[in-house]
C-alpha cells in the first residue's frame, strides 16, 4: 500500500517541472491527482504518463473562475480532496529599471495572490485533515539582485504558510511549505540571463552538495509533508537545496 492510497490530490502548475514530479510521485503513492496549468498539450501529456487515476483541468492561477472551476472538477471525479500543493509559479528576474508595471502584477499574481486564492477556493471541498504544502524558494531568505519582485512573493509564501497554518489548523488542515534551491526545470534555464557558466559556477561556490536539485529532490519533501509521517508538523518550511543555506563549506 502506498502512503497516499485512497487520497487525492490537486496540484497547480502540475504539468511540468516539480509540480510534475510531485504528481508522478503521488501517484506512485496511489493517489488520484489532479493537475491544473495553462497549457493544454502538457496537461494531455501528463496525464497520458499518469494513468487512469490523473485528471487534468486547464487554467490560470490568476483567475479566480479558473480555479473554482478545478476544485468543482476534481471533486465530481474524485470526491473530497485531501492534498493541495499551491505550485504553480514564474521567475521574472530584472533590475529595479527594467521591471515593469506589467511584470511587477505578474509576479505578485501567479506566485502570491495565484497561491492563496488556490487555498480559499479549496477550502468548501477538503477532507477533515487535509494538508497543503506551498512552494516558496530559498531565494526568500536571500538578498539576491534583480531578484526583488520574485523574492517578496516567495517571501510572502512563507509568511502566509504560518498565518494559514494557524487559521486553518482548528479545521483539522494542516499548512506548511517547502523552499527548493537551484532545480533542474525549465524555469531556471528559460530565466533572464542564465547560463552554464552562471550554473556551474554557482554550484562550485554555493552548493555544498556540488550539484542543483532534481524535481524527483523537491518531490520527495512534498510527499513527506502532505503524509501521515509528518501528522505532527504544521507552519514549517523545509529547505531543500543541497546545503546552500545552512552548510557554507567555505
Ligand atoms: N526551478 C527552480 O530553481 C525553483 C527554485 C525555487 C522555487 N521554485 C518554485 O517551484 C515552483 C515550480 O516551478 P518549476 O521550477 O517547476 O518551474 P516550471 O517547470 O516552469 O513549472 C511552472 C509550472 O507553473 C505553471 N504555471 C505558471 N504560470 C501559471 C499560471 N498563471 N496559471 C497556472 N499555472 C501556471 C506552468 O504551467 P503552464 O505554463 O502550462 O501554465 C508549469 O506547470 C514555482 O513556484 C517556482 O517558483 C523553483
Amino acid at each position: 500500500m502506498g502512503k497516499l492510497t485512497g487520497k487525492t490530490a490537486v496540484i497547480t502548475g502540475g504539468n511540468d517541472g516539480i509540480g510534475r514530479a510531485t504528481a508522478q510521485l503521488f501517484t506512485e503513492e496511489g493517489a488520484n491527482v489532479v493537475i491544473f496549468g495553462r497549457r493544454q498539450n502538457k496537461i494531455d501529456e501528463v496525464v497520458a504518463e499518469l494513468g487512469e487515476n490523473a485528471l487534468g483541468v486547464q487554467g490560470d492561477v490568476r483567475n479566480l473562475a479558473d480555479l473554482e472551476n478545478l476544485f468543482l472538477k476534481a471533486s465530481e471525479r474524485f470526491g473530497k480532496i485531501d492534498i493541495v500543493i499551491p505550485n504553480a509559479g514564474v521567475a521574472r528576474l530584472l533590475p529595479i529599471e527594467q521591471t515593469t508595471e506589467d511584470i511587477f502584477n505578474e509576479s505578485l499574481d501567479v506566485n502570491l495572490k495565484g497561491g492563496f486564492f488556490t487555498v480559499q477556493k479549496s477550502l468548501p471541498y477538503l477532507n477533515e485533515t487535509a494538508a497543503i504544502v506551498f512552494v516558496s524558494s530559498i531565494a526568500h531568505a536571500l538578498g539576491l539582485p534583480t531578484h526583488t519582485i520574485y523574492t517578496t512573493a516567495k517571501a510572502g509564501i512563507r509568511v502566509m504558510t504560518r498565518t494559514l497554518g494557524s487559521e486553518l489548523l482548528p479545521r483539522g488542515i494542516r499548512v506548511n511549505c517547502v523552499s527548493p534551491g537551484c532545480t533542474n526545470t525549465n524555469m531556471l534555464w528559460t530565466t533572464e540571463g542564465f547560463s552554464e557558466k552562471i550554473l556551474h559556477d554557482m554550484i562550485e561556490r554555493d552548493i555544498p552538495i556540488k550539484r542543483i536539485g532534481e524535481p524527483r529532490d523537491i518531490a520527495n519533501a512534498i510527499l513527506f509533508l502532505v503524509s501521515d509521517d509528518a501528522s505532527f508538523i504544521c507552519g514549517e518550511d523545509i529547505i531543500v537545496d543541497g546545503g546552500q543555506i545552512n552548510c557554507m563549506t567555505t
